[in-house]
């Protein structure tokens, strides 16, 4: 595996429909959803830039076409706010993407899973370790996680996950690992399992959307067969490189809202809502009405 500590390309498997957010999802991708005045797929974009990343490469399906043009230059549009003054507004537009970064789109052929929209990118990634982000973990940290993950990388190298400890109930949702004896946040992991249920689930240390891989990782997603779901599992792939190469799993610093589930949306928007510059201070005092209102009355004394 190559040396260099920089990972320079981050992989964002876009292709997904997003079912779950229909009707919202059916001409627009899930991924331009915003949380107040971003979409998710910007957020992704900045975190891997802040990790060092300068060629993001987005894995597409069919009615994804807005995030294309979201990363991409609106001549007319830039021309209209100058026209108008509006300096402020086009700073935001130019500042979507800084010209060093590269932007390019793959387009995924068919819905065959996580570890197939991976492989797309293999031409793109060569033979260099890369990030993988899946834009529906928005995790807000003090230190992008992506580059918390390149550090853990440069100490340690092999690959590395983003975890974190769930709910037994839901461990059917997730990556699930267990590891070696932990060491502060980072071990190393002995086996990963897609999905398994509550009663089965080695742990509840969760994989969440992100991941730096070893470019091992290719060879293996090569003759990774069809797993849970019918798909081409990312988490079968990695399991097939434990036993070739060190895996760490990293718990993150951070807050992770699950965007792909309405509620972890909801909470998202609310808590980026309070945080925003110019709308956080009169968006708690509308909460704390709102909360006034709602209250039991004999809360309210
Ligand atoms: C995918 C991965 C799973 C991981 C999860 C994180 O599942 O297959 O291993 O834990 O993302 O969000 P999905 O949510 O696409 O079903």
């Amino acid at each position: 595996m190559s040396q260099s500590k920089q990972i320079r390309t981050a992989v964002f498997p876009v292709a997904g429909r997003g079912t779950r957010f229909l009707p919202a999802t059916k001409a627009s991708p899930k991924e331009m959803l915003p949380i107040v005045d971003k979409p998710l797929i910007q957020y992704a974009a900045e975190e891997a830039l802040a990790a060092g990343a300068r060629k993001l490469v987005f894995i597409t399906g069919s009615s994804k076409r807005a995030i294309e043009d979201h990363f991409d230059t609106d001549r007319e549009l830039e021309e209209a706010l100058e026209a108008q003054g509006k300096a402020d507004l086009l700073k935001t537009l130019r500042d979507i993407v800084p010209s060093w970064a590269s932007c390019i789109y793959i387009r995924q052929p068919s819905p065959l899973g996580l570890g197939h929209a991976v492989l797309c990118a293999r031409p793109v990634v060569g033979n260099e370790p890369f990030f993988v982000h899946l834009a529906d973990d928005l995790i807000d940290a003090p230190t992008a996680c992506l580059r918390q993950m390149a550090d853990v990388y440069a100490e340690c190298g092999g690959s590395v996950l983003g975890v974190e400890t769930v709910p037994r109930t839901e461990t059917d949702k997730y990556g699930i690992v267990a590891t070696e004896e932990r060491e502060g946040r980072v071990s190393r992991v002995k086996q990963i399992v897609e999905k398994p249920r509550p009663q089965n689930a080695p742990s509840t240390l969760a994989v969440v959307g992100r991941y730096l891989l070893s470019p091992s990782i290719f060879d293996k997603l090569e003759h990774t067969g069809r797993g849970a779901g019918g798909e081409i599992q990312l988490t079968d792939a990695i399991a097939d490189l434990l036993s070739d190469e060190p895996v760490y799993a990293y718990e993150f610093e951070g807050k992770r809202y699950d965007c792909g589930s309405k509620l972890g949306y909801l909470q998202a928007t609310v808590e980026y809502g309070l945080k925003h510059e110019q709308l956080g201070e009169k968006f708690g005092a509308y909460l704390t009405g709102l909360v006034g209102k709602f209250a039991k009355p004999a809360e309210r004394n």
